[in-house]
């Protein structure tokens, strides 16, 4: 890693502010329903203290609230969580700048504050820099552990690395790692691609398509690439004006000597609620759609993993929330998880939450805690908030 981490940094009696990703998923009793990533920034958290920081102030946004205080998407369910985790109190403050929130910081006996959610305040999406000023003037040192976040070119991610000396945290650091271990694999490298839309997709494949052996499509994706070969897909879910681009994507792999397996057979229902009717079929007959990939489908896949070094997964295979259609993406999961000797890179998002819900996470070489920048990272793209980071 090229860039300057935690481990180049003196933290000795300073104040350092550490960008985090808490943007979790919260209940209507708004608990933490799921805590990857609060549990993935404690190793930062808990070296920085360990080195001597006078205060840890972390800040994160929740949600989408517009920039405007929404009292759903306060941080105290997170602080609460966060304290559970580092085994002592986090000092949660009421507002991320201001007088008040430097008051708190001072005389707080605690050392681990957490602001309140930083979109509570519109500055910080258009990257304001008086905002951006106010967060960094709380801090001696800023730290970036927010992989999650790192390509949203924000205050708080981006702009603040201006003001103060920066550096990386573990997590961003092991986020890079592992995946550019995606970008440039060992082969034979397998990348299988899932989910709804062939467009959220586009720019993994074709920044990808150099370096995979083969490609794995199943989701609702599949149904694209399939109606571009003419084939049936009922009242499957399709992206109409992808159906060119599909064939063309089918077309540059042939030409390139990249294999891609669609699925040959699908589970499918009348009606994805409350279905009368459940099949396997290789034929999507009209009023049907496909909800997932069949078994000869998990066949072939698991055929086409067996010898890869590599395997990047992204997307889920069919509807895996629902378990009446989660086989194809559960089957897939345990059979990455019982490969040895080879890197299973998750690549976030709904995957992630896939590997978790099937409890295969910890058996899998990387399990990515960004979603949108993540797939941003595969396409190639240079995330801001880490390229604002000096190199060593
Ligand atoms: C995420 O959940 O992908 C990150 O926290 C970024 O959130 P955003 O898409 O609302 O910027």
């Amino acid at each position: 890693m090229s860039k300057v981490t935690i481990k180049d940094v003196d933290f000795s009696g300073k104040k350092a502010i550490i960008r985090v990703d808490f943007n979790v998923p919260l209940d209507k009793e708004s608990n933490v329903t799921d805590d990857a990533r609060i549990k993935a920034a404690v190793p930062t958290i808990k070296y920085v203290l360990e080195k001597g920081a006078a205060k840890v102030i972390l800040m994160s946004h929740l949600g989408r609230p517009k920039g405007k205080v929404v009292p759903g998407l306060r941080m105290d369910p997170v602080a609460k969580r966060l304290a559970a985790l580092l085994g002592e109190g986090v000092e949660k403050t009421d507002d991320c700048v201001g007088d008040r929130v430097k008051e708190r910081i001072e005389t707080t006996a605690r050392r681990v504050v957490l602001l309140e959610n930083l979109r509570f305040h519109p500055q910080e999406e258009t990257g304001d820099p008086h905002f951006s000023g106010e967060l960094a003037s709380l801090a001696d040192v800023y730290v970036n552990d927010a992989f999650g976040t790192a390509h949203r070119a924000h205050a708080s991610t981006t702009i603040i690395a201006k003001s103060l000396p920066s550096s990386i945290g573990f997590l961003m650091e092991k986020e890079v790692n592992c995946l550019s271990s995606a970008v440039s694999a060992d082969k034979p490298y397998v990348i299988i691609l899932g989910g709804a839309k062939v467009s959220d997709k586009i720019g993994v494949i074709t920044n990808l398509m150099q370096k995979a052996d083969k490609f794995i499509i199943g989701g609702a994706m599949a149904y694209t690439f399939l109606k571009s070969k003419g084939e049936a897909v009922g009242s499957s879910r399709v992206e109409e004006d992808k159906i060119e681009l599909a064939k063309k994507i089918l077309e540059d792999a042939e030409s390139k000597g990249v294999k891609i397996f669609l699925p040959i057979d699908h589970l499918v229902v009348d009606n994805i609620d409350n279905p009368k009717t459940k099949d396997v079929v290789e034929t999507i007959p009209q009023g049907f759609m496909g909800v997932d990939v069949g078994p000869r489908s998990i066949q072939l896949f698991k055929e086409q993993l067996k010898d890869a070094r590599t395997v990047l997964w992204n997307g889920p295979l069919g509807i895996f929330e629902k378990d009446s259609y989660a086989q194809g993406t559960r089957e897939i999961a345990f059979y990455l998880a019982s490969l040895s000797g080879v890197t299973v890179i998750v690549g976030g998002g709904d995957s992630a939450a896939a590997a978790k819900k099937f409890g295969v996470a910890s058996k899998l070489t990387h399990v990515s805690t960004g979603g949108g920048a993540s797939l941003e990272f595969l396409e190639g793209k240079e995330l801001p908030g880490i390229a604002v980071i000096p190199d060593k």
